[in-house]
């Protein structure tokens, strides 16, 4: 079983550029694949989740021509023939392995088809809420069974129906429920409207427009008319500001240290990370490169220093809810206390991420209240290395990772494969910090040209 084994760093002085944002993988492999013509997508994320969406794609009939990829991991650069938004019935049932965005989305998009398909998952994604989805494409007129073990849980089973639009309001800030809800819409007669309690990421509706879709959006309001065909084109999918998010912890937190990540994603509902280190005293220079695509990608620039409690606003919540079990190692090392509510929704994650960060924090001799929607961190009492599950959740490895880079003595993290389902390489990255190497060679992650 592999495990990290992170030993206290003195110094950190890095320049890195990490894998793909996985959100906009997942989207470039669906909306290109319903597309008319050839799309050419490149910075694709080769980790498990959106190598599922994509196998899920060409069991739909989707042809994928690889041009480069992450050596042991998979293709970030191919080219995609879209099926014009007419799927293929795929043969067995559909593999989501970890992910909830890929098996809400996909089920957006299959809902609407006049054949049947049934979505599965591992063990984490068959306890998560599937209900947030059956119910409103219920209301368009989906016909979908959950089979799972667990009421309302994956595996589910979609039946062929006539599915008509619908005006729907979300019951939570929920980013995959308006994506399923909007590409059911796409195949609908009329227009499909969603209205959102709070702003949550929109790459769906950006990568819909850049594909050439008409996307209404005003406020949390956000409408489409059915019937459109999104059209082929070049994508380029920036870096994944979540995957970022650890090194950005790793500097913000230590005084003298100096970070640049280059070409990250810096979509505005996803860089409530950046503001929240600086509010916590750390300086964040954002250099952004411009536009592509409706997405906006940029490099960089931490320095670290002692940092200092803060209380993350309500509405910053689903800006940067993946983000939290890290944010609270920075809160953990910080003066003062940090107070994070109104998050409810870490609760239903691929683990339950307010229960696995107190625990993992407990272990390291942090100081942290768990509450039914979220926890406080009283920072400051010193880390101790420990011996830590990642309870099969990625981003609670790679977090308590960042904290022991921070702590007395050795930590273990065991069981740290699921770190594959979101960000290939970082074992090579962390390992290359842990050596406190300042060559940017050693993080690079390897890309191979597939005539090479
Ligand atoms: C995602 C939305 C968020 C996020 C997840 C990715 C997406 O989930 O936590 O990692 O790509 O739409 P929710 O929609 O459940 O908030």
């Amino acid at each position: 079983m592999s495990e990290f084994r992170v030993q206290p760093i003195q110094n950190f002085e890095v320049d890195l550029e990490v894998p793909g944002d996985k959100s906009m993988s997942h989207r470039a492999a669906m909306i290109a694949g319903l597309a008319e013509g050839e799309s050419l997508i490149s910075g694709f994320l080769p980790s498990e989740d959106c190598l599922n969406t994509l196998s899920a794609m060409k069991s739909c009939g989707v042809k994928v021509a690889v041009e480069e990829e992450m050596e042991g991991f998979g293709p970030t650069r191919m080219r995609i023939a879209g099926k014009s938004m007419k799927l293929d019935a795929p043969a067995a049932p559909i593999d989501c392995g970890n992910s909830g965005t890929g098996m809400r989305l996909l089920a957006g998009m299959l809902a609407a088809q006049s054949f049947e398909s049934e979505l599965f998952g591992d063990e984490s994604l068959s306890s998560r809420p599937m209900g947030r989805i059956i119910d409103p494409l219920g209301e368009m007129g989906a016909t979908i069974e959950s089979k799972g073990a667990k009421p309302g849980c994956a595996p589910i089973r979609l039946i062929p129906s006539k599915m008509k639009p619908i005006h729907y309001e979300l019951p939570m800030a929920s980013a995959q429920v308006k994506s399923a809800v909007l590409l059911a819409g796409l195949f609908c007669e009329g227009r499909t409207t969603v209205v959102q309690p709070a702003t949550t990421r929109d790459h769906t509706e950006r990568m819909l427009e850049a594909f050439g879709v008409d996307v209404g959006s005003e406020g949390n309001t956000i409408s489409i008319k059915g019937g459109q065909v999104p059209q082929a084109r070049e994508f380029h999918v920036p870096g994944d500001i979540s995957s970022a998010a650890f090194w950005l912890v790793a500097a913000a937190a230590r005084p003298g240290a100096r970070l640049v990540v280059r070409r990250v994603g810096l979509n505005p509902t996803r860089t409530a990370i950046l503001d929240v280190l600086e509010r916590m005293g750390a300086t964040v220079i954002r250099r952004p490169l411009g536009g592509m695509a409706g997405e906006v990608m940029g490099d960089v620039e931490v320095h670290g220093a002692q940092l200092h409690g803060t209380d993350l606003e309500r509405s910053e919540i689903p800006n940067l809810i993946d983000e939290i079990p890290v944010i609270c190692v920075a809160a953990a090392l910080a003066k003062g206390v940090t107070r994070i509510r109104d998050a409810r929704e870490l609760r239903v994650k691929e683990t339950d991420r307010v229960a696995t960060t107190v625990a993992n924090l407990r272990a390291m001799g942090g100081r942290i209240e768990e509450f039914e929607d979220g926890m406080e961190v009283e920072g400051g009492h010193p880390l101790k290395g420990a011996e830590m599950k990642s309870y099969g959740d990625h981003r609670i490895a790679m977090a308590f990772a960042i904290a022991g880079l921070f702590a007395e003595g050795e930590s273990r993290i065991l069981d740290t494969a699921c770190v594959n389902t979101s960000y290939p390489c970082f074992a090579s990255q962390l390992a290359a910090v842990c050596r406190e190497s300042t060559d940017p060679a050693d993080y690079c992650f390897p890309i191979r040209r597939q005539d090479s």
